[in-house]
């Protein structure tokens, strides 16, 4: 049993550099997946990898109804390709770990996108090394905008940011180590440096005003339990698949390896010249007891004031409950030390690419249960090609918590937890379904599933 292991702890410090903003693109462009170079742990540049100049991509912003034209262009000695994580989108172009750019070719991901406004990203998808590539750098985020969400008026431009956590573990030369103990393959890399946007112990100036913060935790294993330093209120407006039916006044908000969400920050509630931060707060501890220690993630200088227009809508978006469903599938999440392949298996089974694991109707509701309850590691459960609702959670923390009530594609399953969802299947080709722990999902916890 490791569940009572110590886990490295986050390395404190001051927060004095000015948080990196990825810069915006459309969905016509290139990302070159390349060695390159950045800043990291100091002024000094360390080798890391990225999709252009830096660590990290450029955030793409698309409209609904667009047309994405989008070349990846492979730069690295290793083949790569990508997945578009929350796009719902045909499955050749989804990035299935079948689907291999390799060194030195270009592959045209062309599709269009027909979904509600939200936060989404992008990042590789190999079989067994997704989560070298992803902490070494590569990754962004895709967001989607529609009109609806326009016409509610949510702080936009410079009250818009977008904060891309993630936990690193640096070597005396100050790049990234990945290289996980076998410990860690069992209970997921944890970085004792957490970065956001690439940069370590950032700070934002704000002023007193509303912002909006479109936070995605692409970390390989960590778990956030995100919170304001003054223990002020937020409100979540929306979560993996858009926005929530309202905003939901919250003082933490648990986020999973994968997940995303939308916060509205109202820095009026501070005084100009005040520092508050973003910080995770202890949490019911995992497997690898990670929840045991508090963080600051990054600060926010209050620097000035300023005269908010911005009012708080009280609805957002109304989408519809799913209710009928046709059938119901049991996963059983497990972690066998004796295994001699992977680990971590999904109904006894780990990762073939080759096998069709489930067969699901074209255009049917589904109801599918993600059964943790003899574990004592937390998964992270993701789901490509569709998004899901949730219906229940039992056992561990017994609840949906309020960013769980929009549509998700990723959903947290704890020790002890069975997760049961509801997911609609509206696009048809061969999909996996894994943990978003990406040692997890490296070890193979996934399987595939085809809708036809
Ligand atoms: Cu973000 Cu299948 O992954
Ligand atoms: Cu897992």
């Amino acid at each position: 049993h490791h569940g009572d292991t110590v886990v490295p702890q986050v390395n404190s410090g001051l927060f004095i550099n000015p948080l990196k903003i990825p810069k915006t693109v459309s969905g016509n462009t290139s990302l070159v997946a390349q060695n390159t170079t950045e800043a990291l742990m100091s002024s000094s540049k360390v080798s890391v990898l990225g999709y252009g100049e830096g660590i990290l991509g450029p955030t793409i912003r698309v409209k609904n109804g667009e047309n994405v034209n989008i070349n990846l262009v492979n730069k690295l000695s290793d083949h790569t390709n990508i997945h578009w994580h929350g796009l719902k989108i045909p499955a050749d172009m989804d990035g299935h770990p079948d689907q291999m750019v390799m060194p030195n070719e270009t592959f045209n991901y062309k599709f269009k996108v027909n979904q509600q406004a939200g936060t989404n990203w992008y990042h590789p998808h190999l079989h067994e090394s997704t989560a070298e590539q992803v902490t070494l750098g590569l990754a962004g985020l895709f967001i989607v905008e529609s009109d609806e969400e326009k016409a509610l008026g949510l702080p936009k431009d410079s009250q818009e940011i977008p904060l891309i956590i993630q936990d690193k573990r640096i070597k005396a030369d100050g790049s990234i180590n990945y290289q996980p103990t076998m410990k860690e393959i069992m209970t997921g890399y944890l970085g004792e440096n957490i970065l956001v946007n690439g940069t370590s112990k950032p700070f934002l100036d704000v002023s007193t005003r509303f912002y909006r913060l479109r936070i995605l935790n692409a970390s390989s294993a960590r778990i956030y339990n995100l919170a304001l330093s003054n223990k002020a209120e937020f409100y979540l407006i929306g979560s993996d698949g858009g926005l929530l039916f309202q905003p939901e006044p919250v003082r933490n908000v648990l986020i999973s390896t994968g997940e995303r969400v939308d916060i509205l920050v109202d820095f009026s509630l501070a005084k100009v010249g005040e520092v508050v931060f973003l910080k995770s707060e202890p949490f019911f501890t995992m497997g690898n007891a990670q929840g045991n220690q508090p963080f600051d993630i990054m600060a926010f200088h209050v620097k000035s004031q300023a005269t908010d227009t911005f009012k708080l809508p009280n609805s957002l978006l109304n989408f519809s409950k799913l209710s009928a469903s046709t059938n119901i599938r049991s996963f059983t999440l497990t972690m066998d030390h004796m295994a001699k392949e992977g680990m971590h298996k999904i109904n006894n089974k780990i990762y073939k690419s080759n096998r069709i694991d489930e067969t699901v109707v074209l255009g049917s509701v589904e109801t599918w249960d993600f059964d943790n309850s003899i574990g004592d590691e937390a998964h992270p459960m993701h789901i490509h090609g569709a998004n899901f609702q949730l219906v229940s959670r039992m056992g561990g923390r017994n609840a949906i918590f309020p960013h769980e009530k929009a549509w998700k594609d990723t959903v947290l399953v704890g020790p002890g937890e069975k997760v049961r969802v509801m997911i609609k299947f509206e696009i048809k080709g061969k999909f996996v379904l894994h943990c978003h722990n990406l040692e997890h999902e490296d070890d193979g916890m996934m399987l595939n599933f085809e809708v036809k």
